[in-house]
């Protein structure tokens, strides 16, 4: 069985983990919404209400968006992947971490998201990425 039979998410070998490249990201919070077979009949509707949040608050520099193809939990769908990005890198190990199923503030997942929690859902993890940013400095 090739490996585009799993979800990369799922799949047995660290070397499934997609490396992530988006050039335009620094730091900041990026939202990877799921356009799988499941997730993907209410991905349209998140995707817009997120947008309209992000150009309405003006986080344009804060908040990004990205899809995947499917993070191997369907049944909890809707999902998204909140990711938290610092120097133009996401914590890999935080990303690991969540697909051993635990739990990592760098990179934590909503299930069962609905458009109209977009703006809530993006105000708590950006106030929370922000705390941590202060924290660390
Ligand atoms: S379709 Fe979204 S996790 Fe599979």
């Amino acid at each position: 069985m090739t490996s585009r039979h799993f979800p990369h998410w799922t799949h047995p070998s660290i070397h499934a983990i997609p490396y992530v490249k988006m050039s335009k990201v620094k730091d900041g919070l990026v939202l990877r919404i799921c356009r799988g077979h499941q997730c993907g009949k209410h991905a349209d509707a998140i995707e817009a209400k997120a947008r309209e949040t992000i150009a309405a608050e003006g986080l344009e520099d804060e908040v990004h968006i990205d899809e995947e193809a499917c993070f191997g939990k369907c049944f909890l769908g809707p999902n998204i992947l909140v990711e938290r990005w610092r120097n133009g890198a996401r914590n890999e190990k935080a990303v690991f971490a969540m697909m051993m199923n635990q739990k990592h503030a760098d990179a934590r997942f909503e299930h069962q998201v609905r458009a109209e929690d977009m703006p809530k859902l993006i105000r708590w993890h950006l106030r929370a990425y922000r705390a941590a940013q202060e924290e660390e400095s």
